[in-house]
């Protein structure tokens, strides 16, 4: 996949902290590569409290554009000139493209990656059905909440370690969202439950749920994705659920962000089998 850098090259990237981890520059450089694009997609690591500095550096064409990871995703939007109505929506952006002049566009994708996700490997599985259950309240905790709202989800339970980070979710989106603690009640009759803590990522334990008190044929969807058979989805696994792994959300986030970006869909080569190569996964469908 080497190719040459020549004065044109267009750059993108994702931004982080954690980045390392991240598996979006494999997927879009594959992209890339498939679609014959002098361009290039690099990971950036700001230090955690100067990305809105970071950011405001590129505005002006430097690069053309930002993913956008934990933890900065809220702080993307007050680099935007204008943003998209569903990071509006969820007070959080996972895209920033920068335009002519001073123009900063920020968009969020995760909602519409985890609703394809959830119709790709749960086909079952109806936004409107059933309460739903997100564990976390940063920036990816928001897309997920504005996207099943959106989707009609009837209740959608925000349950989070700090818990006036949840309050504060909750009044965001409005009803049906409310935030609830971590006991038994956040999981009775729930259809979903959302890893979006970055409990897991690298392994160890993932954060605590009452699956057995959720309903038959309930989905659990990991947002972590390294490692892809976390502790979490084996649990939910144990208990009888469907489970969604997070490479199926990101591969789906990853899509309309290359078309913001490059200006045309994904070339279609299976980028999920590059991923579980670069995860160490032989198997097709770990979950
Ligand atoms: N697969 C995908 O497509 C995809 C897309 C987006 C995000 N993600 C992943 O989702 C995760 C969250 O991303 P983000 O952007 O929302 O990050 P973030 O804004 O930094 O939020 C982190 C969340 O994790 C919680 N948390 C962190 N450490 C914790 C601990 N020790 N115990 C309990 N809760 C803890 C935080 O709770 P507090 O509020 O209490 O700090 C907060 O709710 C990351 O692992 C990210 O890589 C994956």
């Amino acid at each position: 996949m080497t190719r040459a850098i020549s004065g044109a090259t267009i750059v993108a990237g994702v931004a982080g902290s954690p980045v390392a981890h991240s598996l979006s520059p494999l997927i879009h450089n594959a992209w890339i590569a498939a679609a014959g694009l002098d361009a290039v997609y690099v990971p950036f690591a700001p230090p955690r409290d100067a990305f809105v500095s970071f950011a405001r550096g590129l505005v002006g064409g430097a690069i053309r554009g930002l993913n956008v990871t934990t933890p900065f995703k809220q702080d993307a939007l007050q680099v935007a000139t204008r943003a998209s109505e569903r990071a509006l929506r969820a007070g959080a952006a996972n895209l920033l493209v920068f335009g002519e002049g001073a123009v900063v566009f920020a968009d969020n994708t995760d909602g519409e990656g985890l609703l394809a996700a959830l119709a790709a490997r749960a086909p079952r599985f109806e936004a409107a059905a059933a309460p739903a259950t997100i564990l976390g309240a940063g920036g990816a905790a928001r897309g997920a909440a504005a996207a099943l709202k959106e989707a009609g989800a009837p209740e959608i339970r925000i349950v989070n370690r700090t818990a006036s980070r949840a309050t504060e979710l909750a009044d965001l989106i409005g009803a049906p969202a409310r935030a609830m603690d971590a006991g038994v009640a956040a999981f009775e009759a729930v259809q979903l439950v959302v890893n979006a803590t970055t409990l897991g990522l690298g392994g160890g334990t993932g954060p605590a749920a009452a699956f057995a008190a959720m309903r038959p044929g309930a989905v659990a969807l990991d947002m972590v994705y390294r490692p892809l058979r976390t502790e979490f989805l084996a649990a939910a696994a144990r208990t009888g659920l469907v489970t969604v792994d997070g490479l199926a959300m990101l591969i789906a986030q990853a899509a309309p962000s290359f078309e913001a970006l490059f200006g045309a869909p994904p070339p279609p080569i299976d980028v999920r089998a590059l991923c579980l190569r670069a995860l160490g996964e032989s198997v097709e469908d770990p979950a």
